[in-house]
C-alpha cells in the first residue's frame, strides 16, 4: 500500500548531531513514518541495526514500508518508549550509539480524521496514539469536571481563556455530550471573544494539545524515559530530542541540564536548534521544533 509520506523535521540537523555510521546500533523511539529511520538506517549500513519503536501500530507499518526496500537490518517494536529498558534488554544488544526521540505526533496522525487528533477535519474525540488503550478525548471531556478541564486545559494547553472554555464546554455537554472534534473546537471558538482571538493559530489549537497529552500522558513518558538514557549509550553515544511546545523542551532542556550536571555527558547544542525559513516554508509544521542534542562522555 503506498502512504502518504510524513516529511521528516530537521533531519539533516538530527543526522548532523547523531552523526550514524556504518557498524552502529541506533534507536529511533518515535519512528513514526519512517523518515529520520529512513537516513539512519542507510548511514549506519552495512553491519548497523536500527531499533524502530512506536505506540502506534499504523505508524510501525508505514516505516516497515519505508525501510524495507533498503534491506538494512532493522527492528520494528510497538511500544510506549517508556519501556525503553525492558525493550533494549530483552533485545540484548548492549550499549547503543544513539538515540533520537521526534516527540508528538506526525502530520499523518494529524491529518487522519479517524484519528481525531485534527482541528481542521471533523472526526470522532478520540487522539490516542495507541489504539488498544482505552482512554479518549471523548471520555475526559464529557467526564471530567469544570475546575478539572480549566486545570488541563491552563497546564498542558497554557491556554490563558481557560476559564471561560472549560465553562463553556461543561455548559455544552449538559445539552449533548461531545462525539467530535468539530462540536467541541466550534464551542472553544464560540468562548473566545472575537476581539481577543490570536489569528496565528486556531483559537482551539491549545486546548487540542493539552487534551492530546493527557490522553497519551506524553510528558510522563518524555520525562522517565530521559532519566534512563544514559545507561542506554556507550561512551560517545549520542541523544537527539526534537520537540514542538515549551512544556516538552522545558522539559528536554532540565534533563540535559542535570546530565551535564553531573559531568556524563556534554551538551552539543547550546541553544536549541530551530528551523529555517525555508523548512518553514517547505514544512509548515517544522515551525515550532526545537533539537537538543548530547554526547556522552
Ligand atoms: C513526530 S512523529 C515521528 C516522525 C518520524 N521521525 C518520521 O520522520 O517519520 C512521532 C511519532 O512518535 C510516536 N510516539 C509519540 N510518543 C510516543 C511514546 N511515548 N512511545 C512510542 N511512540 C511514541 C507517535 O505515535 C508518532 O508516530
Amino acid at each position: 500500500m503506498a502512504w502518504p509520506l510524513h516529511k521528516p523535521v530537521l533531519l539533516e540537523e538530527a543526522i548532523h548531531f547523531l552523526n550514524p555510521a556504518p557498524g552502529q546500533k541506533i534507536v529511533d523511539a518515535t519512528i513514526g513514518g519512517g523518515g529520520h529511520a529512513e537516513q539512519m538506517l542507510q548511514r549506519i549500513s552495512p553491519g548497523g541495526t536500527l531499533i524502530g519503536i512506536d505506540r502506534d501500530s499504523e505508524s510501525l507499518k508505514m516505516a516497515h514500508e519505508r525501510l524495507k526496500p533498503l534491506g538494512g537490518s532493522f527492528k520494528l517494536i510497538n511500544k510506549n518508549f517508556r519501556f525503553l529498558r525492558e525493550i533494549i534488554s530483552d533485545l540484548k544488544i548492549g550499549g547503543l550509539d544513539g538515540i533520537l526521540f521526534d516527540l508528538g505526533i506526525s502530520s499523518i496522525q494529524m491529518e487522519t480524521p479517524q484519528r481525531g487528533f485534527s482541528i481542521r477535519s471533523p472526526g470522532p474525540l478520540d487522539m490516542r496514539m495507541d489504539r488498544n488503550q482505552t482512554l479518549t478525548a471523548k471520555e475526559l471531556i464529557n467526564s471530567l469536571t469544570e475546575s478539572e478541564i480549566a486545570s488541563l486545559i491552563k497546564d498542558l494547553g497554557e491556554e490563558r481563556f481557560y476559564r471561560r472554555i472549560a465553562r463553556a464546554i461543561v455548559s455544552a455537554r449538559k445539552r449533548k455530550e461531545f462525539e467530535n472534534t468539530a462540536e467541541l473546537a466550534r464551542i472553544i471558538c464560540s468562548s473566545i471573544p472575537y476581539s481577543r482571538r490570536r489569528w496565528r493559530i486556531h483559537p482551539a489549537t491549545r486546548t487540542f494539545q493539552a487534551l492530546r497529552i493527557r490522553v497519551n500522558d506524553e510528558l510522563f513518558a518524555i520525562e522517565e524515559v530521559l532519566k534512563e538514557v544514559p545507561g542506554f549509550l556507550k561512551k560517545g553515544g549520542r541523544l537527539c530530542v526534537i520537540s514542538f511546545h515549551s512544556l516538552e523542551d522545558r522539559i528536554v532542556k532540565n534533563a540535559l541540564r542535570e546530565l551535564k550536571a553531573k559531568g556524563s555527558f556534554s551538551v552539543l547544542t547550546k541553544k536549541p536548534v530551530r528551523p529555517g525559513p525555508e523548512e518553514i516554508l517547505r514544512n509548515p509544521r517544522s515551525r515550532s521544533a526545537r533539537l537538543r542534542a548530547a554526547v556522552k562522555l
